[in-house]
């Protein structure tokens, strides 16, 4: 087989990875020589010998040659030796959990998770007895003291969502690794074009690549990348056992977004700023979550930890919630609606959408209030952006 599997891979750059790695052609006997990796729908591989698979697939839960593709490519953009594949970022997160921990087990997490991640902690793992603590990871030393003789795990974001706190992702690893405890950040907000977790000290990577990876909010499907043999084993085990994979065709349109992701990050990242920007100079705005920003508080560890400031902003409105739902129903450009990363410009209330499962007297401590907004910058022209801006908040 004369494939280019490999070729110089390692010292290929994010940009090219994103495009080729996973989707070599297969110029060899019998190869087609795609450029796009197929869609292979066979549920079933069939075999000459009883003894062991002729083409290395058995069953499409356990591999299938698309996802295993998709999974190249997802190891690839973290500097991974292994990436799986799920059917959304909660099956990822479930399926990592599920592996990792058992009764008795205590996590760490940042205390301002996106809505579906606390609830899956509070709400589902908490009854099979596994213990929470959700602290302030802007502040390591409150991770370090938290942490116990049976803490296992510490859950980061950075960008948190949709405050776009940060956390000094370095330190933190270096502190868990001390104790003996395994570090998972979840990089959906930064992308793994902006920030490698791994490359920081961490175990894991988690992704809900319904959002930057695939880009255009047309499939759901969720992500692991770690490098770790032991850790890959165990997860590798319930991705076939718990079966939560997704279909050769959303790993399709998984991989064929990625190989736009360094394009889009830029246009996300320059049009978030714009923005941000013009808001913090708007007088009817109170304040501005952007760690592009040079007045935001944690401006430097961004710079530090992040290539780019990523696509997703907050702002509070001046007012109450009745003047944000102004804004929010008035904008034509920008999508009411949930979720991010897709190339269409969104806009929604953390409030009563995505953060409506974080109990009130929570929200109302981390700062979540009814007069929060979130922005997904998409890669529209940012001026047309702007002016939709200027005229809902008018
Ligand atoms: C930061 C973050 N992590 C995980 C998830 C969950 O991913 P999914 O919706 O693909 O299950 C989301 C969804 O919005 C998210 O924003």
């Amino acid at each position: 087989m004369t494939r280019r599997r490999g070729r110089g891979r390692s010292g290929w750059k994010f940009a090219t990875r994103a495009v080729h790695v996973g989707e070599e052609p297969n110029l060899g006997p019998g190869g087609s020589g795609d450029v796009a990796v197929p869609i292979h729908l066979s549920s079933t591989f069939a075999r000459r010998r009883v003894t062991e698979p002729t083409g290395g697939f058995e069953y499409s839960r356990t591999s299938n040659p698309t996802r295993r593709a998709l999974e190249e490519k997802l190891a690839s953009l973290e500097g991974a030796r292994h990436g799986l594949a799920f059917s959304s970022g909660m099956a990822a997160e479930t399926t990592l959990c599920l592996s990792l921990l058992e009764k008795g087990d205590h996590v760490i997490a940042s205390d301002d998770l996106y809505g579906g991640t606390r609830r899956l902690f509070s709400q589902t793992l908490a009854k099979f007895g596994i213990e929470f603590s959700f602290v302030d990871a802007r502040r390591p030393s409150l991770v370090s003291a938290a942490v116990r003789g049976n803490t296992r795990m510490i859950w980061l974001e950075s960008p948190t969502n949709p405050l776009m706190r940060l956390c000094d992702i370095n330190e933190i690893a270096r502190v868990a690794k001390q104790r003996s405890v395994v570090t998972v950040v979840d990089n959906t907000f930064a992308s793994p074009c902006f920030q490698s977790p791994l490359g920081l000290g961490t175990d894991v990577v988690v992704h809900s690549s319904t959002k930057y990876l695939s880009g255009h909010s047309d499939v759901v499907g969720g992500a692991l990348m770690l490098s770790d043999e032991r850790l890959f084993e165990r997860v590798k085990f319930n991705q076939n056992a718990a079966g939560a994979v997704p279909s050769p065709f959303d790993c399709f349109l998984i991989a064929r977004g990625i190989k736009t992701l360094s394009l889009r990050m830029e246009r996300h990242a320059s049009n978030a700023q714009r923005i941000a920007e013009f808001l913090s100079n708007h007088k009817k705005v109170d304040g501005v979550n952007y760690p592009g920003l040079k007045d935001f508080p944690q401006h430097t560890l961004a710079r530090r930890q992040m290539s780019g400031f990523g696509g997703m902003l907050s702002f509070q409105l001046k007012g109450d919630a009745s003047a944000a739902r102004k804004v929010l129903e008035r904008t034509k450009v920008f999508s009411l609606a949930e979720s991010l990363g897709g190339v269409e410009s969104l806009i929604e209330h953390p409030a009563t959408m995505t953060h409506a499962s974080v109990p009130p007297d929570q929200r109302a401590k981390l700062g979540i209030t009814d007069t929060l907004i979130r922005i997904s910058a998409g890669i529209e022209d940012p001026d047309d952006l702007l002016a939709d801006l200027r005229q809902a908040l008018s």
